[in-house]
């Protein structure tokens, strides 16, 4: 049972143990590769969105020698919708390394782990954690909040100061509890008390097993701390889209590798209606001018992007495609991983107007 003359830690870990998630399915295992691919998907989203993905994922691609081996489009396809694109493109790049560097199996030790494309120092110890029983700190969004609010650390809890107070007060907690802390309990214990109680907009201190020494309870600011963030303005681009479609097929090109969507299939894009014109010109002569269809926004973590669609039915066959550019026939958009938002739309355009 928990004792409030435990320390937090071990409150920490039995509390996961009676009260915690315990059927995640990543749980219940201790293959490093499953761990693995499951603390790469929530580090930017929640377990409930990554549930089918992961489950996806996995069946495509079973073990890390098989996701190393795939076809990097392959990869894209299973992750789009999850965002983030850069993770996708890391993913493979581990599984890569961990093939080719470790013979298939990723290391036990966690500063080797943190050497690993995308594997940060958090994620690093979490995975040694749940595969290996390792001892060691991790701190992701949640346990800021969570270290934010016991140890009432004041300031932008994304500055790096912020982040250097709390990665000490991480260490300190571990260094004061017992050797025989259950590190699975209390890594998942931390992320669970971020996930379920200590939420960032209703904290529930009722149920918290930290309640009767957290700092920011004990002086009534755990709905003040952690600090907000600085804010700054998200700044607007325009993207313009072509869609043009000739004999059944959209024209698709592969986005660069890096910057948004990096890697993705996606429709031309321009800066300007000049641009866009021109190409129609060049891609579809005589097809005559592309029409506007409803702009949209989509959001992302730094940027608002206006996206405004244009469509143009060009006749006769398409032109040779260049090098990135693909004629894809509509039924088959559904197979390649576009971004989101450009799958809404082409979902949107076909599947009730087909032609
Ligand atoms: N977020 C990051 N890692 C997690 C895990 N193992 N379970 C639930 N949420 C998480």
């Amino acid at each position: 049972m928990t004792s409030e003359t435990d320390g937090a830690a071990r409150r920490i870990a039995r509390w996961q143990q009676r009260a915690g998630r315990h059927h995640l399915p990543w749980q219940g295992t201790r293959d490093p590769y499953r761990i693995w691919l499951s603390e790469i998907m929530l580090q930017q989203t929640q377990a409930a969105t990554v549930i089918p993905y992961y489950e996806r994922f996995l069946a495509a691609f079973p073990d890390v020698r098989a996701l190393a081996d795939a076809p990097a489009d392959a990869v894209m396809h299973a992750w789009a919708g999850l965002g983030y694109y850069a993770r996708a493109r890391n993913l493979q790049r581990c599984a890569q390394t961990v093939r080719d560097r470790h013979g298939c199996r990723f290391p036990e030790d966690p500063e080797a782990l943190a050497e690993l494309p995308g594997i940060g120092p958090s994620t690093a110890a979490a995975i040694a954690a749940f595969a290996f029983g390792a001892r060691r700190p991790i701190l992701d969004g949640n346990v800021r909040r969570v270290l934010a609010r016991y140890f009432a650390v004041e300031g932008d809890p994304a500055s790096s100061a912020v982040v250097r107070r709390l990665w000490d007060h991480a260490h300190a907690l571990l260094a004061d509890a017992p050797p025989d802390l259950d590190m699975r309990a209390y890594t998942q214990g931390q992320m669970d008390l971020g996930a379920m109680v200590c939420t960032r907009r209703k904290p529930d201190c009722a149920r918290c097993p930290l309640a009767a020494d957290c700092q920011a309870r004990l002086q009534g600011r755990q709905h003040e701390l952690p600090s907000p963030r600085a804010r700054r303005a998200r700044p607007e681009r325009d993207g313009l889209m072509l869609i043009l479609e000739c004999a059944g097929r959209i024209l698709l090109r592969k986005r660069p590798p890096t910057g948004i969507w990096g890697g993705l299939w996606s429709l031309p894009q321009f800066e300007t209606s000049a641009e866009l014109r021109a190409a129609c010109a060049a891609l579809a002569p005589g097809a005559g001018a592309p029409v506007a269809l409803a702009a949209f926004d989509h959001e992302f973590t730094h940027f608002r992007l206006r996206i405004a669609p244009w469509r143009l039915h060009c006749r006769g066959e398409p032109t040779p495609p260049a090098p990135g550019e693909a004629w894809t026939p509509v039924a088959e958009l559904d197979r390649l991983g576009l971004p989101a938002p450009v799958a809404r739309l082409l979902v949107g355009l076909y599947t009730a107007t087909r032609p």
